[in-house]
């Protein structure tokens, strides 16, 4: 099996190409590096650069590297800028997937995993959400990624294309220090510039109906993400016509207060948040159940908050060494 992984030279994508390689399986890389970079992709591994919105350059990829899955994990995912952006977001995550899986049904590849986010449930009024949990997204980037299961979906149905749709809940942590998330978009980033800043974390709002009045939601290591499509992958290959949705989560809630509680322990400084007004949008807990790939595929998460903190930690000391204490 040959496998393309659009996007692969991006965060999540890199550590999918890595855990691939690691499964013994050969992958190519397509990515526009709009914000990918090419030293991500390790040595060996083929760097097609190019756009999911060109059909010609993606049949070429599939054809001249005899491509037999695609991981598409190329897209736009900043649900603020989708808000203002409605129409760039459609166009790529879209457009570009429409575009890509014209190629794919015409060059016959037989399987297809498809990169999706917990955005697509919106603000769920359930403990643990399960699949079959209403989907109500709140953004045009969630929106975009649910019409994109639509079009995987009824793509599998009509060609025989074997399918599934990863819906990812918050991803953090990193496989090597070279391989973090250098964007600085989520908590656990944001967390860090603050503290490195001398500033205090901020809580975007106390006063939500859980425990600690703060946000909950569900973290998952980037490996344990990663090697989640090695299985889901692997099971497409096995047996075709398969039509998978499936959470990729660890079932555990987390607050943010007790997320920062972490980031102290791992990195030492200890500055008190301040509590902001509440982040539009924000729903008060997104935890997965994480059921349905555990019965179905047998895969579950290994690793905790604490590994998912430190090895972020180690990433963002690397690119930013003034934060290191000793
Ligand atoms: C966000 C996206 C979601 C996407 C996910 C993974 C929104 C509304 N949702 O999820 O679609 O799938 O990232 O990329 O943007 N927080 C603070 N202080 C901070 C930063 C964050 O209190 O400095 C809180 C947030 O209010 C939230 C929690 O921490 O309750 C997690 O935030 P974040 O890491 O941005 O992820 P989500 O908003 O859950």
């Amino acid at each position: 099996m040959t496998w393309l992984i659009t996007g692969g030279a991006g965060y999540i994508g890199a550590h999918v190409v890595r855990a691939m390689a690691e499964a013994g399986e050969r992958t190519v890389v397509y990515d526009d590096l709009s914000t990918g970079l090419a030293e991500r992709v390790p040595d060996g591994v083929p760097l097609v650069a190019g756009s999911t919105l060109d059909g010609d350059r993606l049949a070429r990829a599939l054809a001249e590297h005899s491509v037999t899955g695609v991981v598409h994990l190329a897209a736009k995912k900043q649900v603020g800028e989708s808000v203002d952006h409605p129409l760039e977001y459609y166009r790529e995550n879209v457009e570009g997937l429409r575009v890509l899986l014209e190629a794919v049904t015409a060059a016959e590849v037989p399987s297809f995993v498809f990169s999706s986010s917990a955005a697509v449930y919106g603000m769920p009024d359930v403990d643990l959400v399960r699949e079959e949990t209403p989907c109500v997204p709140l953004s045009p980037y969630g929106e975009t990624k649910l019409a994109g299961e639509w079009l995987v979906r009824a793509t599998g149905r009509a060609t025989g294309l074997s399918t599934a749709s990863l819906r990812y809940f918050n991803v953090a942590g990193a496989a090597a220090p070279e391989l973090a998330d250098v964007g600085v978009s989520n908590l656990i980033p944001m967390v860090f510039e603050k503290l490195t800043e001398n500033l205090a974390p901020r809580i975007f709002g106390d006063d939500y109906p859980t425990p600690d009045g703060t946000c909950v939601r569900d973290y998952i290591h980037v490996v344990d993400l990663a090697e989640a499509h090695v299985t889901v992958a692997r099971a497409l290959q096995s047996s075709a016509g398969h039509d998978l949705t499936l959470n990729i989560g660890r079932g555990e809630g987390v607050s943010v207060r007790e997320m920062i509680d972490h980031i102290y322990a791992v990195t030492g400084y200890h500055r008190p948040p301040t509590v902001t007004p509440r982040r539009p949008g924000d729903p008060a807990r997104v935890v997965a159940s994480a059921d349905r790939i555990a019965v179905e595929l047998g895969w579950e998460a290994k690793h905790d908050v604490e590994d998912m903190i430190t090895s972020a930690w180690a990433g963002w000391v690397r690119t930013h060494p003034e934060a290191a204490r000793t």
